[in-house]
């Protein structure tokens, strides 16, 4: 039985999962962070320290579980905000070293292509991963439960922030993506051009250019003819990101001649990208929405094909902010 910490943006989360069943999935969201448009690293420590045990002993309890059922603690090393990521690998240590146990350092982003390894529809290795969040926009080529290469990534922002940045260019809440996608809903995604970075090359992504796009789209038709056109615009500039994501998709696909599909991210919510996506493989998986956000049970999931840690080892692991372990 694997007990999982993830804490390296704002959410504080602790998970049990045993195998591929998932025994807990707590996830405590911060929600402190919205009215400043984004998360506050320092704000996201502080609520972390704050919620961290509890969230464990939440997590021990749905799975009606002891600390004395664990086998191994997992919890994620990197990339995130290091306070953040520090809360939880701090805590990890403590919990393991106090029962003598071993300790997986997982990758954040191995966590996220993990997620499809878990019930109640585990996809098996080898497939092609998209994921989109917030913080990241990648294609991996998931060889081994243990083993993937980053094929493509974003250039500038994630696909999650041009959602959120789009939104916030219509006056939406943060989050945006929920928001758009709602006001989408009522809207032509035909009626307005948006660009879909085909200018870059291979299997990388960008979407700096399509937030700008909007901005003008939105000064060129002033503030009365854009207040009427808001649904139209948001499904156009919907489309856009669906389009530049799925085009990507189809040509890794072809790269790598995987016929199997995984999604994950925040992003992975949104219908029409699901939609799309559908009809590019003959199996594509996109695991429950708590699976695809940020959440403990994916790297728990990861943890069980990472060289675990004995005592007193893993004492001295540091967080890494930026880039991969290599995996
Ligand atoms: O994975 P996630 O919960 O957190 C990380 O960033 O790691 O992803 C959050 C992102 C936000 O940018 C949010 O706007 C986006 O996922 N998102 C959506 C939808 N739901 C969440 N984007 C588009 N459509 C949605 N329905
Ligand atoms: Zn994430």
């Amino acid at each position: 039985m694997i007990l999982g910490l993830e804490t390296s943006c704002d959410d504080t989360c602790a998970a049990v999962v045993d195998g591929a069943a998932v025994r807990s999935n707590v996830i405590s969201s911060q929600g402190v962070h919205d009215r400043y448009g984004g998360v506050v690293p320092e704000i996201a420590s502080r609520h972390h320290l704050e919620l961290v045990n509890a969230v464990v002993d939440d997590a021990l309890a749905r799975a009606d579980a002891r600390l004395d059922d664990v086998d191994l603690v997992a919890v994620t090393q990197g990339p995130g905000l290091v306070g953040a990521l520090l809360v939880g690998l701090q805590t990890a240590k403590g919990l393991a070293a106090a029962r003598r146990l071993p300790l997986a350092p997982v990758d954040h982003l191995h966590g996220h292509v993990a997620a499809t390894f878990l019930e109640p529809d585990p996809l098996q290795p080898p497939f092609l991963c998209l994921i989109a969040s917030g913080g990241h926009t990648l294609l991996a080529d998931v060889r081994e439960p243990g083993d993937f290469e980053v094929i493509g990534q974003t250039l500038d922002d994630a696909a999650g922030e041009a959602f959120d940045k789009g939104a916030r260019l219509l006056g939406l809440p943060y989050p945006g993506g929920p928001a758009l996608e709602a006001l989408a809903a009522d809207g032509d995604p035909a009626a307005h051009a948006f660009p879909t970075a085909e200018g870059v090359g291979g299997l990388d992504f960008s979407f700096a250019g399509l937030k700008t796009a909007l901005l003008y789209r939105l000064r060129d038709l002033g503030e009365a003819r854009a207040a009427a056109a808001r649904a139209d615009i948001a499904a156009s500039y919907q489309r856009a990101i669906v389009e530049s994501l799925a085009a990507r998709v189809e040509r890794a696909l072809a790269q790598t001649d995987h016929d199997r599909l995984a999604v994950g991210g925040g992003v992975a919510a949104n219908g029409a990208l699901r939609e799309r996506l559908a009809a590019l493989a003959p199996r594509v998986a996109v695991p429950a929405p708590a699976l695809c956000t940020d959440n403990a049970a994916m790297i728990a999931a990861a943890a069980r094909h990472v060289e675990p840690l004995p005592w007193p080892r893993y004492l001295d692991l540091d967080a890494y902010a930026t880039g991969e372990r290599g995996l």
